[in-house]
């Protein structure tokens, strides 16, 4: 930790390093408290850097015990964070040996190489390695990594590293040792090792060229019944990427690892992906629909990781979304294709836009506001963002649009001809994609095409239409637009790739043919606007049509359709488009809760028109059940306060508490039905048909509890408690326990007593508990509630700072998740903020600076709100001893 501020890092500053490292010898003494290093770099001049350079090795919390050039020894100084030879051989290539110790037991950083429950692990990535040994610690420099591994053999008997074991053996004194090689070459942050008592799953598989693979899970003993998912997604994974992208598995043997103490959700190191617990271990008694399917996304990320991340990596960490944007993509069009039929290949699409909108949208609006390619950063692991990953996914998305899926398949061939084994930029991506494909939208544009990736902040996009019957032209006219955001006080215009279509008023998809063209070309298409404004003329339209715009969510803007509940309820009934259909329940919501948030009163009577939209949404047998879950759901309160220039959260959640409470009140007799009708009795599939099934049951118990416990009448809180008891698997049990506590029944205590014991210890589904008391909704009469309740958790048994998922689940869910509870008129949410922040901060930084940006917001909060969270942010700012990563959080967003 560096207690002076630290100065940014820029993007304009790289320069290729004066060395390069082209193999690795490693050997570890592996111990908790002192683990030895032993080093041995082959290292070359880079003939293209200035010559008579000093070699200058990073290096954090080591202790160094030698250091030999070429065998001799040779002088050396220590920086700040660095290891400095000024005077390296005078020759091409030499040998640098180096021993260091290092203290995995004190490591609570968990960057690096760490302990967790009685094992060693690494986290490399961005900048772990150079915790483990000195080194060139930056992407762009890849070397063949050869590591043995020592430990005592009763404590870890099991010893991994990246790519090929070579050789295995006894040693004295109890110990053994395992060495590996990993024939690839890779930046550092891709190396990994575990040392641990571990048990594995293991399943061979034969590639579509006929080669076979070794695929394991590790994971501890105890834990083996709850792999054959994971294992399940890691088995698709191989197949899809063959399938679709012509990418086979390029080793004999992929090893995943399940770890209960991690940063972040998981991690592709080359052969070798360490896992979150989060990400790997289900059973349908511990883990719900949701989980099995962030399982499948994240085992599909880490995997496709292999070629887009490995093969070929990022030149610097500027260029983080080259890989992030793009894995992101890749994961979600693997989850689009396992999940089958259309209706829930859309269903999937609304899920990650309702993401990018509750997360990316509001950095993007923020303090943190970046590029996808950022221009600086003082900590990288804060850049680790929904814009780098989600918004450039969405990057990446429109540049398929632009291009069609063939064409993309093109561009990533070529992409991977140009590049394969090397460390490039987001330029060289674009390049490849446009190159693959002349004379195409993006190709032509492609230098404008590239805002997306070096400008800050969500775009607007209005549109507006006017028919003209004498004419029988429908023009609509488009308009791009967007707010300064930190550093960019202009913008250009993007190129925007707005998938259509026009609906008559009694629902056909009208044919298009724009001025000038000879006939139309189908029902839908995608227009491309690169102006600030253009429009187009769609000819032999009788009647003024519904313009259904920015189809699958097109592009990531901020869509003004300027249409009003009769244009809406034509696009939640007809639209072809069921991402579209969605968006136009969700505006009607959204519409009736803006307009009722200026006054201070109730949210007044839905009107019949909309009930009557959602209660036909409802019963449409048409529908998949996932859909109407997702229509019938309102808008978050995050992504309303979004909408506001000046936010109160309590009058926010007031309103969409009281809408939720009249939409259980008029459609009570359709909540019962479709409890009844959506009951699953075959045996459990975590599924798109059986989770949309559960889902919407499920909402309909949260609806009929509500409903009930506002009348007093104690059947549906009694039928959800009797669900916690009996439910066979977790996801039920788990929405009877929301609706019991989010519908304020006395009921809630019982069932989370009963939760808590049923959970016998099991560290995930502990989470579980702690979350949803985290997240509780706050009552509407009093309220205050559940900071009294998160306090009391911080001091309960099960709870621990150390644990990341513990800390996310109780301190996280509360601060980031739970607006009503965390932004009070007393300020306490802000003061247990900042006392949890500085707490965490001296413990592990990364994830203390994540919770730190639940106040990203402050400034479009209302009085007293705002006042009082400047307060808590200048408190967090002044305090002497601070991280880098929590620094650079609190001062962007006092600035
Ligand atoms: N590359 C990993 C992934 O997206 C994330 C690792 C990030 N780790 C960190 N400490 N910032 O799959
Ligand atoms: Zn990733």
């Amino acid at each position: 930790m560096r207690e002076a501020a630290a100065s940014a890092i820029r993007r304009e500053d790289y320069a290729a390093p004066a060395f390069w490292i082209r193999t690795v010898e490693l050997t570890f003494d592996l111990d908790p408290a002192k683990t030895i290093v032993a080093s041995k770099l082959a290292i070359e001049r880079n003939p293209q850097a200035a010559p008579g350079q000093a070699l200058v090795l990073h290096g954090e919390d080591l202790t160094l015990l030698r250091c030999l050039a070429d065998g001799e020894s040779v002088s050396f100084r220590h920086e700040e964070g660095l290891l400095v030879i000024d005077h390296p051989p005078e020759k091409d290539a030499f040998t640098l040996e180096i021993r260091n110790t290092c203290a995995p037991e004190k490591n609570t950083q968990l960057s690096g190489l760490y302990t967790s429950t009685g094992g060693l692990f690494t986290q490399c990535e961005a900048e772990g390695f150079r915790r483990i040994t000195y080194f060139l610690d930056r992407p762009d420099v890849m070397a063949v990594f050869s590591v043995t591994l020592r430990a005592d053999k009763a404590k870890y008997p099991v010893l991994l590293s990246n790519g090929n074991l070579v050789e295995q053996g006894s040693l004295d004194n109890g110990r053994h040792f395992a060495k590996w090689h990993d024939p690839f070459p890779k930046p550092s942050y891709l190396f990994a090792l575990v040392a641990a008592d571990l048990v594995c799953r293991e399943q061979k598989i034969v590639s579509r060229s006929g080669k076979e693979h070794l695929l394991q899970v590790y994971v501890r003993r105890g834990d083996l019944d709850k792999t054959e998912h994971a294992m399940a997604s890691l088995i698709a994974s191989v197949a899809w990427d063959e399938a679709r992208f012509g990418l086979p598995l390029d080793l004999d043997r992929f090893m995943i690892v399940a770890v209960s103490d991690f940063n972040m959700g998981a991690m592709e190191n080359k052969g070798l992906n360490v896992f979150n617990t989060k990400y790997v271990l289900a059973s349908p008694a511990t883990a719900t629909d949701g989980d099995f399917a962030g399982i499948e996304s994240v085992v599909g990320h880490e995997y496709f990781h292999n070629w887009t991340g490995n093969r070929i990596t990022c030149r610097d960490w500027f260029q983080l979304s080259l890989k992030e944007g793009l894995t992101v993509y890749r994961d979600q069009e693997f989850s689009m294709d396992m999940a089958g039929s259309p209706s829930a290949r859309a269903v999937k699409r609304i899920d990650d836009v309702r993401g990018l909108r509750a997360v990316q949208f509001p950095e993007d609006a923020g303090p943190m506001a970046h590029p996808v390619r950022p221009d600086r950063y003082q900590e990288i692991n804060n850049f680790y963002t929904a814009t780098v990953y989600e918004k450039g996914a969405e990057v990446v998305r429109m540049m398929a649009t632009l291009v069609g899926r063939e064409g993309f398949r093109r561009g990533m061939d070529l992409y991977f001809e140009r590049h394969d084994g090397q460390a490039v930029t987001c330029d060289d991506f674009a390049q490849a994609i446009a190159d693959a494909n002349p004379g195409s939208a993006l190709a032509v544009n492609l230098a404008q095409f590239k805002h997306w990736y070096a400008q800050a902040g969500t775009p607007r996009l209005t549109a507006r239409g006017s028919h003209d019957v004498t004419t029988r032209r429908f023009t609509l006219t488009l308009t791009q637009s967007a707010l300064p955001s930190p550093g960019q006080p202009d913008k250009q215009p993007c190129v925007m790739p707005v998938v259509m279509g026009l609906i008559s008023t009694d629902g056909r998809a009208l044919p298009l043919r724009l001025a000038g063209e000879e006939a139309a070309h189908g029902t839908e298409r995608t227009l491309v606007l690169t102006q600030p404004e253009e429009s187009f003329v769609f000819e032999d339209i009788d009647d003024a049509p519904v313009p259904s715009l920015l189809r699958g969510f097109s592009a990531p803007v901020v869509l003004d359709s300027g249409l009003y509940d009769g244009a809406l309820i034509t696009l939640l009934r007809h639209d072809h488009d069921a991402f579209n259909r969605w968006e136009a329940g969700q505006r009607l919501a959204l519409n009736r809760l803006l307009a009722a948030l200026p006054g201070t009163g109730e949210l007044p009577a839905l009107d019949d028109a909309y009930i009557d939209a959602m209660r036909a949404v409802l019963r449409d047998p048409a529908l998949d059940p996932a859909f109407k879950e997702l229509v019938l759901t309102p808008p978050g309160e995050g992504y309303v306060a979004e909408q506001c220039a000046e936010v109160d959260p309590q009058r926010i959640h007031r309103l969409r508490e009281e809408m939720r409470q009249q939409l259980a009140a008029r459609l009570h007799a359709d909540w019962l039905w479709a409890w009844e009708a959506h009951q699953v009795r075959e045996g459990y599939r975590p599924d798109a048909v059986q989770s949309g099934k559960r889902a919407l049951a499920n909402l309909a118990l949260t609806m009929l509890v509500l409903d009930a416990v506002a009348k007093g009448d104690p059947v549906w809180p009694g039928r959800a408690y009797q669900r916690v008891k009996d439910a066979g698997q977790m996801t039920d049990r788990h929405a009877a326990l929301k609706a019991l506590i989010d519908g304020h029944s006395p009921l809630a205590q019982g069932a989370l007593a009963h939760f808590h014991g049923v959970a016998a210890g099991d560290d995930l589904v502990l989470d579980k508990w702690f979350a949803a008391q985290a997240q509780a909704a706050e009552p509407l009469d009093g309220g205050g509630v559940v900071l009294g309740r998160v306090k009391a958790l911080l001091k309960h048994p099960d709870f621990s700072m150390k644990n990341p998922n513990r800390l996310r689940s109780l301190v996280g869910s509360f601060c980031r998740e739970n607006p009503a509870a965390f932004h009070r008129a007393d300020a306490a949410g802000y003061v247990f903020w900042a006392d949890r922040v500085l707490e965490l901060d001296a413990i592990n930084p990364q994830i203390a600076a994540r919770i730190a940006r639940a106040m990203d917001r402050w400034r479009v909060l209302a009085e007293p709100y705002r006042s009082a969270a400047r307060e808590a942010l200048a408190r967090v700012a002044g305090s002497a001893k601070l991280s880098d990563d929590v620094r650079e959080i609190v001062s962007k967003a006092l600035e």
